[in-house]
């Protein structure tokens, strides 16, 4: 039975578009410090996502982009790098001379040594002079997109030339952290200890850009907006839930960072934690950010541990293989540029986990993840329990299928429930259908960018979209027992699967040894 586009879809009940939303604003004049800033980052993302917020008219008046870091750059080269990543990055486009003239007016660049005081004394003086023409040091935005071993010192001189601790008479300062936090849970401890000596906790803005999706955040929005879902959203009803976020990338130029990481601190201990805890979490008290991760981090502590094993029942690590994908002939792990010949370094990863608590007793929840797969998409898949063999479902061979609520993160971020109806006509037939909400259709536009709300959200010191120290932990706390048996086990090769597959076969076992496929796998191959 194939799952056919519905004819139904939604529509806003009373035509709201996106444009017609409530805007945030920024009131105060703040200055923006990009340590890091001749990387990747500030060019792709985090620019853009400013200029996106300058063109809507989000920012004060006043307000600086200052970038920092160790190469030697004229302001007008830094400039130059911006507006072309700008050009070809930013949501609002086209990017026109006059706007871009105003905006880059208030970027400049700074050369400075990480470590090194003399950097930080200029920096405090171009400050004074760029936000508060007063003398006074006003509002900063620190953003650290630099390599961690970075954060340390920087925060520390931070602290040591008074930047941050500019909280009284009004004024504040935050630090925003880029992953990877740690690498696993004793250095997230050390790191967090180390911080809290310089910084306020509500100080630390630990970024992760899967919350700043708009999906992400609609995800409580389902659940505790509509008296539809919750009472369903359990045990009872729910017979396992799957988490899929593919990529179609390989490691691209980023081999030597990823040879240190792997598929499961780079997006298992963070953007896959996230999204399990807010699909698998109880009601928050109140939506203030405290309240929102207490209840996040509860899911972390329920979770039960991972027995200590690279590969076994519940764990499944691989690496792309050379393959073929959409006529294009794609190098294996191995070959890629910093990849060691014999690495042990997963590119993709799949875990089976419990979530140890009265609400999901017995609710497996699969988790996956891996680079060179056939998609790029992010999907969570609820699946509910079937319903009893009888009547409608007593084919031997082919029971009903589920019913199934899809939450597309991205692309085509959209929400979509498949449920059986009957074909007309005098045979009784049954077929699934779906009935799917796509953002773009109801609202009229793609979403925001993540890191125009993160950014927003930072500056206005709203907190509940960044990771809290003890969530980080608990997240490594969880994964640790794996990566520390990958540390001591060394097995002789992982599991290969071809770049442009589905991952490895293995995988696929795992769920076939509880009667089930994964969702998005069989969807697409259909
Ligand atoms: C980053 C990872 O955090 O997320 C990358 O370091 C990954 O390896 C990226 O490609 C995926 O983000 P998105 O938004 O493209 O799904």
């Amino acid at each position: 039975m194939s799952t056919q586009p519905s004819p139904w879809t939604t529509s806003a009940v009373d035509s709201v578009t996106a444009s017609d939303a409530p805007r945030r604003k920024l009131p105060d004049p703040f200055a923006l410090v990009i340590f890091g800033a001749s990387g990747d980052l500030t060019r792709r993302k985090l620019v853009p996502a400013v200029y996106c917020l300058f063109r809507e008219g989000r920012l004060p008046d006043t307000f600086s982009i200052i970038g920092f870091a160790r190469t030697e750059k004229t302001d007008a080269v830094f400039r130059e790098e911006l507006r072309k990543g700008v050009a070809q990055s930013c949501r609002v486009q086209p990017v026109d001379d006059e706007s871009w003239q105003a905006f880059a007016a208030r970027i400049s660049y700074h050369r400075g040594d990480y470590e090194d005081p003399a950097g930080y004394e200029a920096l405090r003086q171009r400050l004074t002079e760029s936000v508060e023409p007063s003398g006074k040091l006003g509002n900063c935005l620190f953003y650290l997109s630099t390599p961690p071993v970075c954060f340390e010192p920087v925060v520390e001189q931070l602290h040591a030339s008074g930047l941050v601790t500019a909280s009284a008479a009004g004024t504040w300062s935050r630090v925003v952290l880029e992953k990877p936090f740690g690498r696993d849970l004793s250095s997230a401890r050390a790191l967090n200890h180390r911080l809290q000596q310089f910084l306020a906790e509500d100080q630390i803005y630990r970024i992760d850009h899967y919350l700043g999706k708009e999906t992400v955040q609609n995800i409580l929005v389902l659940r505790f907006a509509n008296s539809l879902f919750e009472p369903l959203w359990n045990h009872k009803y729910v017979d396992h839930v799957q988490l899929t976020v593919s990529e179609t990338v390989g490691v691209e130029a980023r081999g030597g960072y990823y040879e240190q990481s792997g598929a499961l601190r780079d997006m298992v201990q963070n953007h896959l934690m996230h999204l399990l805890c807010l699909v698998a979490m109880e009601p928050p008290s109140s939506m203030d950010a405290n309240s929102v991760r207490d209840e996040k981090v509860k899911v972390l502590k329920a979770l039960r541990p991972l027995p200590a094993v690279c590969f076994g029942e519940d764990v499944v690590r691989a690496q792309y293989a050379r393959g073929v994908h959409r006529w294009q002939e794609l190098l294996g792990y191995h070959e890629e540029t910093g990849v060691a010949a014999d690495s042990h370094t997963e590119t993709y990863a799949a875990l089976r986990v419990w979530v140890d608590n009265w609400r999901w007793e017995g609710v497996p929840f699969y988790l996956r993840t891996g680079k060179r797969l056939p998609e790029r998409l992010t999907e969570i898949g609820v699946h509910f329990k079937p319903v009893p063999r009888v009547l409608f479902n007593t084919g031997e061979t082919a029971p009903l299928q589920q019913n199934v609520l899809a939450l597309r993160i991205q692309p085509d971020e959209g929400i979509s429930l498949e449920f059986q109806v009957k074909v007309p006509g005098s045979q009784l037939q049954i077929r699934p259908l779906k009935m799917d909400f796509s953002y773009a259709e109801s609202f009229g536009r793609e979403p925001p960018e993540a890191y125009e709300r993160l950014l927003l959200d930072a500056a206005l010191g709203e907190s509940t979209l960044f990771t809290r120290s003890d969530e980080v932990e608990a997240a490594w706390a969880f994964l640790d027992p794996i990566l520390d048996a990958c540390n001591h086990q060394r097995a002789p090769k992982l599991p290969a699967y071809p770049a442009g597959a589905w991952g490895p076969q293995e995988a696929d076992d795992m769920l076939a040894a509880d009667g089930r496929a994964w969702h998005v796998t069989r969807r697409s191959q259909r």
